[in-house]
């Protein structure tokens, strides 16, 4: 991974670090040392994004003091909880995990941390009716996923040229905090605009092949399309191919909004094919090492310690590319 943008997480910390922090009781020492046994539960390694999380932890680990145990649940809910099982048997001292789905992964966070883990959600939460931090977890790391669906739908009313926008939306994961809020911070901005519908709604897994399926059918039953919102790069970009398959002309005749910041995406906007890409910040590694620092010297962590996001469009794309994944 490049080192602008790990600098880039990097200056952002101390900025994260300044917010609220609550009091929570009975949470799981760590004792200050020189080596931990740390587990990171990736989900799956079928995108750049995820690749990237991963490798920012592996790039952490010897600075940070981390014997790493990395598992990749290779899209399964089941093997993910099944590996942070493992992790427990194996006696981590700390648990990182991406929870892929919202509820399925909630057994395996309480059991981690029934078992003394201090356990940290990173990038994804799971369904806060049913775990919260402070209490099933220390903390969740990640960015506000709400606030980016939101960003992308403000872009769009800003951005729009036409009379009126017929809108496809992909969605992440079925199930997935980025999904829900995603969509529920986007979709929230548009229906305020009398110009603007929703025509069709349907997951894309997060992937660019499934992206570029589902986009291929939408398209028949769709044809007047004029906006595309993905919930992240991948299945923009999967779009993009479908759009282009079809004969349209993706940043002219369809607009494209999406989310993460890929350098793929930044390529697709200095191309012209895309409009807008909200950041969402992969590069996990340090601000992990840091907050769990912190809290083995007994401070008391936030119980979101929140990733702030950079907008890519025209304007900027040129500027970010080099240090993109
Ligand atoms: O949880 C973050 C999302 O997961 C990213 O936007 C996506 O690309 C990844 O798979």
């Amino acid at each position: 991974m490049k080192t602008p943008m790990i600098a880039g997480t990097a200056l952002v910390l101390g900025a994260l670090f300044a917010t609220t922090s609550v009091i929570a009781k009975d949470l799981p020492k760590l004792e200050v040392k020189d080596r931990y046994k740390v587990g990171f539960a990736q989900m799956e390694s079928n995108n750049p994004w995820r690749i990237a999380e991963s490798k920012s932890f592996e790039d952490t680990a010897e600075s940070c003091g981390w014997d790493l145990i990395s598992t990749d649940a290779a899209g399964s809910a089941a093997k993910q909880v099944a590996d942070v099982d493992s992790m427990i048997a194996q006696g981590i001292d700390v648990l990182f995990l991406p929870p892929r789905e919202e509820k399925p992964l909630i057994p395996a966070v309480k059991k981690a941390f029934a078992a003394g883990i201090p356990t940290f959600l990173v990038d994804r939460s799971v369904d806060p009716k049913n775990a919260v931090a402070g209490k099933d977890f220390v903390a969740f790391l990640g960015s506000d996923f709400i606030q980016q669906g939101g960003i992308a739908g403000q872009w769009l009313v800003d951005n729009f040229k036409g009379d009126k926008a017929v809108i496809i939306e992909l969605e992440g994961t079925t199930g997935s905090s980025p999904a829900n809020d995603r969509k529920k911070g986007f979709d929230d901005v548009i229906a305020k605009q009398d110009n603007m519908t929703i025509v069709a709604s349907q997951s894309g897994d997060f992937a660019r092949d499934t992206g570029r399926q589902v986009m291929e059918t939408l398209l028949q039953a769709h044809p007047d399309v004029n906006v595309v919102y993905a919930h992240n790069d991948e299945m923009a970009i999967g779009a993009i191919q479908a759009l282009e398959i079809a004969g349209r002309k993706p940043g002219k005749d369809v607009m494209i909004v999406s989310v993460d910041g890929t350098r793929d995406a930044l390529q697709a906007i200095i191309d012209g094919k895309m409009g807008v890409t909200v950041e969402s910040s992969p590069f996990f590694g340090p601000l992990a090492c840091d907050v769990m620092k912190r809290y083995a010297a007994g401070e008391t962590i936030e119980p979101w310690v929140q990733v702030k996001d950079r907008v890519f469009t025209s304007a900027n794309a040129k500027d970010h590319i080099a240090e993109a994944y």
